[in-house]
């Protein structure tokens, strides 16, 4: 019962980090977002939000499509990205993808091309940085919006989206690396489209010091109950007095509680969250994306073959998460645990988008069969190569 289990999830933030981020709730200065901007190596123009859903809202707001339009969508994202295209009278055209770049193939685009498409919407799925020279060629021949969904993807500060991508939005919510509980910068092609957004975000309400304070507190506590000498404990406590562990673990990282999206997003980040994203930035430390990239691709090149790792042939990876596919992730689960990992399966926040017009067989393989393995940069030298070593034999 108190065995050491090593966590499915490591929050990207340290302790002494979360209590940084107390002292910026007495900072009353005025914050100017070029000052996170100005941060990347990029002369890109970007905004700050609140979320990447919020980023997404205000610029479906500024481009205004005619209602019905289309838009292409990857067929695997969070909900909330698609709730959001809905609301604004906007249809979502889900578009299954290649399994080993996962981005779409040309000839889905064009299966899915109709007079009314007016955008792409690529998500970069568990960290994957595909190449996309071919969907940018694509959509300039048609007129059409490149959209890059990195919220996943953030790698650095040398990395800001492909220049040529109409807007490239990074998240920096409580999951995703280098996080300060919240916010989201995204870059796009003119400075007057962000300053444009800058102005219609005004009209939210801006988040207190309160709710900041609040998920500084929730995430310090999950981070504690996440380290491997409690979290054994915990999970065997949440297997004791709850029906379904996995969905209240879930449920209690989810960022904006379980309401509508629409109300949760449609808020200003409060100065403090933007403080701290600052304050992030400037010190995250490159040695964790290098050391989680380096674990990262020795899975790859030392996995049998009877796991398949989806995005296997995407060159340039930083491996937010590691999904692989398998048969029976149930019996997988099991058996991890009982050596000492706790992996989950299909089933996360990030789903598939339903109701597509064309079969989309790789979505409904990554929305069912995925095995997410234990990968962090925190895991030690022993736990990496004890994992490698149990997946190799079993
Ligand atoms: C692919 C993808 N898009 C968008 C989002 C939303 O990001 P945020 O929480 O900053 O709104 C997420 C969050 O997990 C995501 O994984």
């Amino acid at each position: 019962m108190l065995a050491k289990l090593v966590p499915r999830f490591q929050f990207d933030v340290s302790f002494a980090d979360l209590c940084k981020a107390c002292t910026f709730l007495f900072n009353s200065k005025p914050f100017d977002s070029q000052s996170i901007v100005g941060l990347w190596k990029t002369k890109r123009a970007a905004f700050c939000s609140l979320s990447v859903r919020s980023a997404w809202d205000l610029a479906l707001t500024q481009w205004n499509f005619d209602s019905e339009s289309e838009i292409i969508v990857s067929p695997i994202t969070v909900k909330g990205m698609i709730e959001i295209i809905y609301d604004h009278g906007l249809v979502p055209v889900p578009v299954d993808l290649q399994l080993n770049f996962l981005v779409p193939s040309l000839e889905e685009l064009e299966r899915a091309l109709t007079p009314k498409t007016k955008a792409i919407l690529i998500s970069y799925l568990y960290g994957s940085k595909p190449r996309i020279d071919a969907i940018l060629d694509f959509a300039k021949k048609h007129n059409l919006l490149l959209i890059e969904d990195a919220a996943q993807a953030f790698d650095g500060l040398d990395y800001a989206g492909n220049p040529e991508a109409d807007l490239s939005m990074f998240s920096f919510g409580p999951i995703k690396t280098c996080t300060a509980l919240g916010g989201a910068v995204s870059f796009c092609k003119s400075n007057l489209f962000a300053r444009a957004v800058e102005e219609r975000e005004k009209s939210w309400v801006q988040l207190d010091n309160l709710w900041f304070l609040k998920r500084v507190f929730k995430y310090g506590l999950l981070k504690f109950l996440s380290c491997k000498r409690v979290y054994g404990f915990f999970m065997s406590m949440l297997t004791l007095f709850t029906r379904n562990p996995d969905q209240v673990l879930k449920s209690l990282v989810r960022g904006f509680g379980s309401g509508s999206v629409l109300q949760g997003i449609r808020k200003r980040a409060p100065l403090v969250l933007m403080n701290f994203l600052k304050y992030r930035l400037q010190n995250y430390s490159q040695e964790r994306l290098s050391r989680r990239r380096h674990l990262g691709r020795t899975l790859v090149q030392n996995l049998p073959s009877v796991l398949s790792i989806p995005g296997s042939k995407v060159e340039d990876h930083s491996f937010w998460i590691f999904p692989v596919i398998v048969k029976d992730a149930d019996r997988w689960i099991r058996i991890l645990r009982d050596h000492g990992f706790d992996a989950n399966g299909s089933g996360t926040n990030v789903g598939m988008v339903d109701g597509s017009r064309f079969a989309m067989p790789v979505a409904k393989l990554l929305s069912s069969s995925l095995l997410y393995l234990p990968l962090s940069p925190d895991l030690s030298d022993k736990d990496f190569k004890a994992l490698l070593t149990f997946l190799k034999r079993t």
